[in-house]
């Protein structure tokens, strides 16, 4: 059941490896591990399910933790900066390893600690939520928020490895694996309606965490995530497209105040909209605008902003998202159902009709 993928850039390429059990396996871990100091960045819900069966695969070795706050409102610098402070206590070297074992809240700000502390040491991504093990693991990017932004601090640093243990799902909450399912969409809305097609008729079955659909999801989101990373690291150009959605719902979540909305409930809501101006600047079919609301329905997902978050208050908070260029915005948008472009030529008018409208 074990698949193992790789994220292809050069002599910093990697392996993803999915399936049951794997985090208990200490073959997975020892080739990325040099030194023999360890620290393992988790948080308060997850320690006590997962902490001591990684811990022993990790026997032998100078293994410490920092156990962070769970939520996204701790994804602060005054939390970050405890990472630093359990390293520096333990007194940890340049050739100690960071392993995140979490969810992307926990992934995101200890890939950044590990892209920070002595310039940059050794990191592997053990992401224990589905949203993670589809997107946030696999890519590079790292980073905490500001109160102004979402992520508006960060780093690329690829991981050595990421070891995406299905098992851990079953523990998972509901509301957290269809947080997960909006990823796991876009990555079929930007790239492959046959993948979508298919999400579709098994919708079902990923709700009841079917092992089997739960893993093909899974390999399926990484092999679409690691082929774009590999063509655009550094998001100079394509790497973009998996913004879909995402400047609606990084203004969302700031709006909402962290943690009040799950960041793929956001997401959610943000590619329906991103869907509506499609189909009002004429890219897309108002019928594939529908198809797009029902499948974020049955995900579970939100399709549509919190009322009270109005046009004005979103067009500020989108300005300061990052994928404004030279005053620009650019957003993700539908030509088709799997087919994204990105445009810096958004219709002023319609962008507001998008932005105050709530569909029944
Ligand atoms: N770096 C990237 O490329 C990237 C991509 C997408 C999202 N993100 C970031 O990821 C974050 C969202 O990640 P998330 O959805 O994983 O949220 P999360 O890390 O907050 O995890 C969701 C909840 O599930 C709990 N949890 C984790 N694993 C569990 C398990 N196995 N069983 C039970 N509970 C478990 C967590 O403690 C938390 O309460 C956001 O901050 C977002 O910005 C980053
Ligand atoms: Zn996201």
């Amino acid at each position: 059941m074990t698949r193992t993928l790789e994220v292809d850039l050069g002599d910093r390429s990697y392996p993803i490896h999915i399936g049951p059990g794997l985090l208990h396996d200490p073959v997975l871990y020892r080739p990325h591990i040099r030194g023999r100091q360890v620290m393992i960045v988790t948080n308060e819900t997850v320690a006590p399910l997962y902490l001591a069966p990684l811990r022993a695969a990790l026997d032998g070795l100078e293994v410490c933790e920092v156990v962070l706050p769970d939520g996204e409102q701790y994804k602060t610098l005054e939390v970050w900066n405890r990472i630093f402070d359990a390293l520096l206590d333990a007194r940890f070297a340049r050739d100690c390893t960071l392993i995140a074992l979490g969810g992307g809240v926990v992934g995101d700000m200890a890939g950044f600690a590990a892209a920070c502390y002595q310039r940059g040491v050794a990191f592997i991504q053990v992401p224990t939520t589905l949203l993670s093990q589809v997107d946030s693991s696999v890519g590079g990017k790292t980073g905490i928020n500001h109160p102004a932004g979402k992520n508006m601090i960060g780093a690329f640093h690829q991981p050595l490895a990421v070891i995406a243990d299905t098992e851990t799902l079953d523990t998972l909450p509901q509301r957290e694996l269809s947080a997960g399912l909006a990823e796991v969409l876009k990555y079929g809305l930007i790239r492959d309606p046959a993948f979508l097609d298919w999400l579709e008729s098994h919708m079902a079955e990923l709700l009841s965490r079917d092992p089997e659909a739960l893993a093909h999801a899974i390999r399926r989101s990484c092999e679409i995530k690691a082929q774009i990373v590999a063509e655009d690291e550094l998001e100079s150009g394509q790497r973009a497209l998996l913004n879909l959605g995402h400047t609606f719902g990084h203004a969302i979540e700031t709006a909402s105040g962290y943690g009040n909305w799950l960041h793929g409930e956001a997401v959610g809501a943000g590619m329906c909209m991103a869907a509506d101006l499609s189909a009002r600047m004429g890219w897309l079919a108002e019928a594939d605008v529908e198809r797009v609301r029902r499948l974020v329905t049955c995900a579970g997902l939100p399709t549509e902003p919190p009322p009270e978050l109005d046009a004005e208050r979103f067009r500020e908070l989108m300005a300061v998202d990052k994928k404004v260029l030279d005053g620009r915005l650019r957003l993700v948008l539908l030509t088709a159902v799997g087919e994204a472009v990105i445009s810096d030529e958004i219709d002023q008018d319609q962008l507001t009709a998008t932005l105050s409208a709530r569909r029944p």
